[in-house]
């Protein structure tokens, strides 16, 4: 009886909540429409299909606003360009835009390969140990985007104390994001405690960055006359929220596969070696013309999309691909189901970069950084580092993986995608054609 009135009351919630990604993974792959679920009390959709992608983000996409999910974000992101809807969304869509596009944005990857260069070096002294990726990554990404962002360095205590609060806050977003009411929000808790000062963390570095401002996000300055002084605070906790976690991750994987798949090291080295001049170097305008080691990134971001869901809510009753969508329900977009769709990609959970050699994907069907108006302003950057990434370690270190087989590592479903709970390690050595250049 208990049981049943449970069933009733939570639905699919439990067993999404238990493992999101094998539920969205269950009960859409195969399917051609989007498939309807009971989140708790919410009515939700799951959709997984390009034609439901297009419709929900793009063609149709004044029948939908950002979901109520967001709110759980607020705590962290304020009002920042993620969270943000209307008036408030599109003038700072415009000044990053505009901030964050042309010659700026090259002057931002170029000081980002810098500080790659820089750390690749210095990753030599750390030959034999063992290493976490998410770490190591979390720290370099957040290094590279601040320097894109500000214009500035972090040195090492500075990018640990910031990573660290980056996980923590990462954390509690994941585990209480699909809670029916988030009681630790009204509580003192002592997580809720350690959630508020990780903020506290992020929001001292920030005021650091913006203290001297120079780089794109300098000139939302004007926006606070409109908005009010938290706006910088917001955009910028937004963008460096949104720039390092989830390149984190991608980078993460794309090192660990290459670890793992010595093969895919043979293919790309002698275009990576060209690039790099065999050693610590790298042009930004190399990037470009890197075929092998952009089709790398792609399929890296085919089957670990960093954003693995994103939501919205339906304002309005709608129809999708035949599924009927009532007022209110929350629509779950998910990048990782619609990615392994056996009706759109050959062997799709086979890692094969020459995929996108060989073919263009279909748009609707590739979308690790979203489609429509509320794409990833990051896109362009977050792509450069990955290639520039897979440049410098292929062509400066023999990589050791010590997870095991990767097709046997199963990521964890959070907010963003998180890491394997064993997490991604591997061992490197310097090459000797490395040590030479060097
Ligand atoms: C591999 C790395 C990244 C992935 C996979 C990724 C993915 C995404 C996706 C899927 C969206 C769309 C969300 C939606 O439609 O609701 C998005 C939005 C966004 N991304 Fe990224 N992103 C990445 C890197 C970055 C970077 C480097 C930055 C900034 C420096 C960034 C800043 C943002 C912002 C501000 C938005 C919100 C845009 C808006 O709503 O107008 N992202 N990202």
């Amino acid at each position: 009886m208990l049981a049943k009135i449970k069933e009733a009351l939570m639905g699919d919630l439990p067993a999404f909540a238990a493992d999101p990604i094998g539920f969205v993974e269950t009960r859409t792959l195969g399917q051609p429409a989007p498939v309807p679920v009971q989140l708790g009390p919410k009515k939700a959709v799951l959709v997984a299909t390009p034609s439901a992608f297009r419709h929900v983000l793009v063609d149709g996409r004044d029948r939908y606003g950002k979901g109520s999910e967001q709110a759980r974000l607020r705590p962290l992101l304020g009002d920042g360009l993620i969270t943000a809807s209307g008036d408030r969304w599109k003038a700072a869509r415009d000044a990053v835009k505009s901030s964050f596009g042309g010659a700026s944005l090259q002057q931002g990857i170029g000081m980002a390969m810098g500080v790659l260069c820089q750390e690749t070096a210095m990753l030599a002294a750390r030959e034999g140990e063992l290493l976490d990726l998410h770490a190591l990554m979390g720290e370099l990404t957040m290094k590279m985007v601040v320097a894109a962002l500000f214009h500035a360095r972090m040195d090492t205590q500075q990018s640990a104390a910031v990573y660290g609060a980056g996980v923590v806050a990462h954390e509690r977003l994941t585990e209480t994001m699909w809670r029916a009411i988030d009681l630790d929000m009204l509580l003192p808790t002592r997580k809720h405690r350690r959630f508020k000062s990780a903020i506290r963390t992020l929001e001292t570095h920030i005021a650091a960055f913006l203290s001297n401002p120079c780089g794109p996000l300098a000139a939302l300055t004007p926006l606070q006359q409109q908005f009010g002084p938290a706006v910088l605070r917001d955009e910028a906790m937004t963008m460096l929220v949104a720039g390092f976690e989830t390149t984190a991750m991608a980078a993460a994987w794309l090192v660990y596969i290459l670890a793992a798949r010595p093969d895919l090291v043979d293919w790309l080295r002698p275009e990576a070696e060209g690039a790099s001049n065999g050693g610590w170097g790298l042009d930004p305008a190399r990037l470009r013309d890197l075929p092998r080691c952009k089709a790398m990134v792609q399929e890296v971001l085919r089957l670990y999309p960093s954003t693995w869901w994103v939501a919205r809510q339906a304002l309005t009753d709608d129809v999708i691909d035949g599924t009927s969508v009532p007022k209110g329900a929350t629509i779950l977009l998910s990048p990782w189901a619609l990615h392994r769709q056996p009706a759109h990609w050959a062997e799709p959970s086979v890692f094969n970069p020459q995929r996108f050699i060989d073919t263009v994907p279909d748009k609707f069907a590739f979308v690790p950084f979203g489609m429509g108006p509320r794409t990833c302003v990051g896109a362009q950057l977050a792509l450069a580092e990955l290639t520039a990434l897979a440049v410098m370690m292929v062509s400066a270190f023999d990589l050791i993986p010590e997870s095991g087989q990767v097709e046997r590592l199963r990521p964890v479903g959070g907010v963003t995608l998180g890491p394997p709970t064993r997490g991604l390690k591997i061992r490197i050595s310097t090459r000797k054609a490395a040590r030479i250049a060097a």
